[in-house]
């Protein structure tokens, strides 16, 4: 007798993120539809390991991990699956079932976002669902083929001594950023953090103003910037394109093969010195929704 093998979904323990990051890093593949990278579970791992497994969901046939999950907030999934799963059926319907349920414990009633792959079945099924689509995002690329041009100020390679001031740029870019020494020190004990370089731009008079985060999904695949801002003293002088154009040349000495990253359309600012900086941008993206 021929017995149906189910798809289980789970929530790791903090032991079995490695599991996730793994899986995540092997699906990164050059020119794949911009898709949740190691580097998003690096970035949430400033949050600390346990509340990390506790926003990651799996789920595995047979033992084998076809889709990974961030919840990344309360009320948004970002999700992605193994490549040769994208069109499973059976998978797209299971992870419509769990996105749709709220009691399966993975996202609430009410308004709520998943972020999927443009490929991805589940983009097809949501919207017969009453899913619509949210505002667009701009993913952007740069490759890493041929050399990247120097940026042209000191670009200091950030270590645990330098997290404070790391911290203080942050917080200085981003209206609402809520992270501090001790989240870089949380982020910096997981394992996505072995393959990213955190980088600082000075200007002339060696005030840091710029700063990223690189992550690599090892060589010969597209890393990821998250995040990336200037301080809002010393914007307009060309530091955030220097700052980007420093993450292309360090994920490229990792051994990367593309840059990418994406942000909301809306972000003007930084699409447009994402582009000065080499990259360029692909068709527009968008989360599903569905309303309250
Ligand atoms: C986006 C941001 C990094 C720009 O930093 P910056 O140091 O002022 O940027 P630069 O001076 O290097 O400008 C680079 C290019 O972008 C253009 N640019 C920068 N901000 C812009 C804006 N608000 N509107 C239009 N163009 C803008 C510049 O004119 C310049 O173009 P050019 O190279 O063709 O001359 C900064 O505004 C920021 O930190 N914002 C908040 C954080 C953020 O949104 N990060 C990205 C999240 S994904």
């Amino acid at each position: 007798m021929i017995t149906a093998v189910a798809i289980v979904m789970s929530t790791p323990d903090v032991n079995g993120l490695d599991e996730a990051v793994d899986a995540l890093g092997e699906w990164q593949v050059e020119g794949a539809p911009m898709q949740l990278h190691p580097g998003d579970l690096g970035w949430y791992r400033r949050f600390g390991a346990e509340a990390t497994a506790a926003a990651v969901r799996t789920w595995r046939r047979d033992g084998r991990v076809l889709a990974v999950g961030l919840l990344d907030g309360p009320d948004l999934l970002r999700v992605t699956t193994a490549p040769d799963v994208r069109r499973d059926a059976e998978l797209a319907d299971r992870l419509v079932e769990d996105l749709t349920d709220a009691g399966r414990g993975v996202l609430p009633d009410g308004r709520v976002s998943v972020e999927a792959p443009v490929d991805a079945l589940l983009q097809d099924l949501l919207p017969d669902h009453g899913w619509v689509a949210g505002e667009p995002w701009t993913p952007l690329r740069r490759d890493l083929s041929a050399p990247v041009e120097d940026p042209g100020v000191r670009i200091e390679v950030v270590g645990p001594e330098r997290a404070p001031l790391w911290a203080a740029v942050i917080r200085a870019s981003f209206d609402r950023s809520t992270f501090t020494e001790q989240r870089w020190h949380a982020m910096a004990q997981g394992s996505p953090y072995r393959d990213a370089r955190c980088l600082l731009a000075h200007d002339t008079r060696d005030n840091a103003v710029a700063a990223v985060l690189v992550w690599s999904a090892g060589p010969g695949k597209p890393g990821l910037l998250e995040p990336m801002g200037t301080h809002r003293d010393h914007r307009g002088h060309g530091h955030g394109k220097a700052v980007n154009l420093a993450a292309a040349a360090a994920l490229q000495r990792m051994g990367s093969s593309s840059a990418l990253v994406c942000t909301p359309s809306s972000n003007v600012g930084a699409v447009a010195t994402y582009r000065s900086a080499g990259f360029r941008p692909r068709p527009e993206v968008r989360d599903l929704t569905r309303p309250a």
